[in-house]
């Protein structure tokens, strides 16, 4: 029972998420979303959110605390999403941190919100290896990671040039009238669909291309026309055959790169985090090509891809376990943290 004992805080999209994890073991996870306020205007508006964390925060912490069945005095540390995200959103739970902090006498960190995607993989399979690979793959972000030590070291190899992964499953979706959020959408719709029915285009996998960028604008683009096409000659959009050969080009791309990436890095393992994670034929395809290249595949469970508190709280232990120094009471919430 010396592991540290920390609670997280994230707040840097519309998920108010409270963590608390003693070392790699999950005490509490408490989210409150405000999904469906933003579900009318098809995408997260931030003044929405912001208000939203902040009638969530104090309730949220408390339901963590007593899930957890720990009193904060007890805490090793509180540690906070400082970015990247939403300016006003992080500004709440940077706030909530402090204070917290700063009343109990406890040191407080600031972490980055991608490495603590990756992180969150240590409450489920235990601590990651080192060198870690990650794939992250969500609404703001989709990079190649590779992760030397995840408490200061995270070097990104290759990102996207335009939209993010989850971003294509939301604009697609939105296309295919499937509501908001896109991608729990077209992942079940998906089930019922052929993915070999259109051939849609794959980004940035040219000879030429950077190895391990992405690019999904194209392929929005490409299924856009598509069904505009269809609807203007009368014809029936079928709905499940689109959804599911999108998220095979999708799924493509994102694999093909990854298991490219472990290759040329001599990394034989990969964790793969972030909403999109939560993609079944993502998984699938996933685990077939680690399988076929000898790569342990690392995915935590679906709940623990999508924002939450307890990968916060992850990297927090992590930091404290290092003795990596606190953050400073100026700790900004800085929104374009790289
Ligand atoms: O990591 P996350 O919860 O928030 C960000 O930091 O962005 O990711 C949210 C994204 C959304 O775009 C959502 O559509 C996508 O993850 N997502 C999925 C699935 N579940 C969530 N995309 C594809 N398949 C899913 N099953
Ligand atoms: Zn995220």
């Amino acid at each position: 029972a010396d592991e540290p004992l920390v609670l997280g805080i994230e707040t840097s999209c519309d998920e108010t998420g409270v963590g608390v994890v003693r070392g790699t073991t999950l005490l509490a996870d408490a989210v409150a979303s405000s999904v469906d306020d933003h579900a009318r205007y098809g995408g997260v508006v931030p003044e929405i959110a912001s208000r939203a964390h902040l009638e969530a925060m104090v309730p949220t912490i408390e339901r963590a605390l007593a899930q957890a069945g720990v009193a904060a005095g007890d805490l090793d540390g509180i540690a906070v999403t400082a970015g990247p995200g939403l300016a006003g959103a992080l500004l709440v739970g940077v706030s909530a941190a402090k204070a917290y902090a700063y009343a109990l006498d406890k040191p407080l960190y600031g972490v980055n919100h991608l490495a603590s995607h990756i992180c969150v993989d240590q409450l489920e399979h235990g601590r990651l290896p080192e060198p870690t690979m990650a794939l992250l793959v969500s609404g703001g972000h989709s990079s190649l990671l590779l992760a030397p030590d995840i408490t200061t070291d995270v070097r990104p190899l290759g990102a996207t040039i335009d939209d993010a992964a989850g971003e294509a499953f939301d604009k697609v979706a939105r296309v295919l009238g499937l509501g908001f959020p896109g991608g729990p959408a077209i992942d079940r719709e998906a089930r019922a669909g052929d993915p070999n029915a259109i051939a849609f285009p794959r980004g940035l996998t040219g000879p030429r291309d950077a190895p391990f960028d992405f690019s999904f604008s194209g392929l929005k683009t490409a299924v856009a026309r598509w069904v505009e096409t269809q609807r203007r000659a009368g014809l029936d959009v079928p709905v499940a055959d689109v959804a599911a050969s999108f998220q095979e080009a999708v799924t493509d791309v994102l694999t093909r790169k990854a298991v490219r990436a472990c290759r040329e890095q001599g990394v034989d393992h990969l964790m793969i985090g972030g909403g999109v994670a939560a993609n079944s034929r993502l998984r699938a395809m996933a685990e077939e090509r680690c399988a076929a290249a000898g790569i342990t595949l690392r995915v935590p469970r679906p709940g623990l891809c999508t924002d939450n508190g307890a990968m916060v709280a992850a990297l927090g232990a992590e930091m404290v376990a290092r003795n990596r120094p606190p953050s400073a009471w100026d700790l900004p919430a800085d929104s374009s943290l790289p």
